[in-house]
């Protein structure tokens, strides 16, 4: 880890040290908030350490035609904004980022907007945006020597951190609430060695035990209280300045959880702006479950001063958080951005995803609630259809199959939750028919089909 181009500064007292003497939780002694990486070499106009804006994007763009594992990855291609190693020469990568933006073709016409994109995060390596997160975090515990790594998850990121731990070579540990990820994720954190607990409580009651665990042996904590993660996960808004030609989007629409995303992408549209690489910010809205909303509720009760943790209910388990970590951090980008924070419901997220998987894409339900939150801004009249939007796809759609299955089934939502939506739905459905083995059978078949 290098201590000499980076410290850790307090997000609540302001207080700063450096990294090597971060509690094993994260936590600052003084006031309890979380840590945020800061480059103070950077604050200085003409100093030494002060990227070059026109320098580094040529460097950026050249990079992708290296053959050195450090170039192909989508974080370390931008390593000068994360110069947070000794060396980048023992990186732990698997090629994460450099996903796809791609044009939401179907979308864009029912909603009006020309220019809306899904950045695509599930196409990481492990599928998921925990990726990006992952190869940092996991490169500084390995740099730093730790045997033992660690997670509380909803799935994701046991998965991510599973495999970044086995290309390390070091062990890892992962607790989960018991029954309640999705299958594809479990297969994940077995398939790559974890050690996986599953506990008989939920996210937020994983967490706070790990945190007492770390506490008692030295193992690294991988959640998004480490700043590190949330220092490879904020180049994807390096990938989506690039990929406009460093024209920022008006608007990106991300998922929230435990708020660690949100955080961070605003962290990185935020030093983009400060070093001059881009001219302004994208408003950064923030989309949550209506049954796991506990930072629309701060939002509305407390103008995000304070937050009441809620029992989180939504079959979108990647983001069934009650006591999100970094809601503080999430709440400043929200509102320095000038975005929207809001919350949609299970069939709405359903019918999203239904949409998004209908134009070729697929995404897991979690990510859908921004389409879903996207279409409730345009009703509103917050997003006009001048305005460019992009949307982030967080995971893979077959990370949950069974979600998606139960959709097309019609066995998914219950009856109360769709009144009203119901011929919407039924257009979106595509169940497997069961048809006899015969040519005139099949073809019977596509003369009933809808479109
Ligand atoms: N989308 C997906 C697919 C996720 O897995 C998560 C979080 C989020 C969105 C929310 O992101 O927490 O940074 O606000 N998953 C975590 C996990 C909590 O354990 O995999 P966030």
């Amino acid at each position: 880890m290098n201590d000499t181009l980076h410290q850790l500064h307090c997000f609540g007292c302001g207080a700063r040290i450096a990294g090597a003497e971060a509690q094993p939780d994260f936590r600052c002694v003084h006031c309890g908030d979380l840590f945020e990486v800061e480059y103070p070499g950077w604050g200085k106009r003409d100093g030494h350490d002060r990227p070059n804006p026109g320098a580094l994007k040529w460097l950026w763009r050249e990079r992708r035609c290296s053959s050195e594992a450090v170039d192909r990855s989508g974080v370390w291609r931008f390593r000068e904004l994360l110069p947070i190693l000794d060396s980048f020469g023992d990186v732990v990568t698997l090629r994460e980022g450099n996903t796809p933006l791609y044009h939401l073709k179907r979308a864009s016409k029912a909603l009006g907007i020309d220019q809306l994109y899904a950045k695509h995060q599930g196409m990481n390596p492990t599928g998921s945006f925990k990726d990006t997160g992952m190869t940092a975090a996991m490169s500084v515990a390995k740099e730093r020597g730790f045997e033992w790594v660690a997670c509380a998850s909803t799935g994701n990121t046991s998965a991510a951190m599973a495999a970044y731990a086995a290309r390390a070579g070091l062990r890892c540990l992962v607790l989960i609430p018991e029954g309640k990820i999705a299958w594809g994720k479990l297969s994940q954190a077995m398939d790559y060695g974890a050690v996986t607990c599953q506990m008989p409580t939920d996210f937020d009651g994983c967490l706070r035990l790990l945190t007492q665990v770390v506490k008692e042996a030295p193992i690294y904590l991988l959640n998004s209280v480490n700043p590190y993660r949330l220092e490879g996960q904020k180049t994807p808004a390096f990938e989506i300045a690039e990929a406009f030609g460093w024209n920022v989007p008006d608007h990106v629409i991300v998922p929230g959880g435990n708020l660690g995303n949100s955080s961070a992408l605003g962290k990185g549209f935020r030093e983009l702006h400060e070093l001059g690489l881009v001219a302004r910010m994208p408003r950064i809205s923030v989309v949550q479950a209506a049954g796991a909303n506990p930072l629309v509720r701060s939002f509305k009760e407390h103008h995000a001063t304070a937050l009441e943790p809620v029992e989180a209910h939504t079959r979108a388990s990647a983001i069934r958080i009650g006591n999100p970590a970094s809601w503080r951090k999430a709440a400043r980008v929200i509102q320095d951005t000038g975005g929207w924070c809001l919350d949609v419901s299970e069939a709405e997220i359903a019918i999203a995803k239904a949409e998004i998987g209908a134009e070729g894409l697929g995404c897991e339900p979690a990510s859908a609630v921004t389409l879903a939150g996207l279409k409730k801004l345009r009703a509103q009249g917050k997003i006009a259809s001048g305005e460019t939007v992009v949307l982030v796809l967080t995971g893979h759609t077959l990370k949950d199959a069974d979600y998606t299955i139960n959709f097309h089934r019609g066995t998914l939502l219950k009856e109360d939750e769709i009144a009203g939506l119901e011929a919407e739905i039924a257009g979106l459905r595509r169940d497997a028919v069961a048809v006899d083995a015969t040519p005139a059978a099949v073809l019977a078949t596509l003369k009933g089909s809808v479109r």
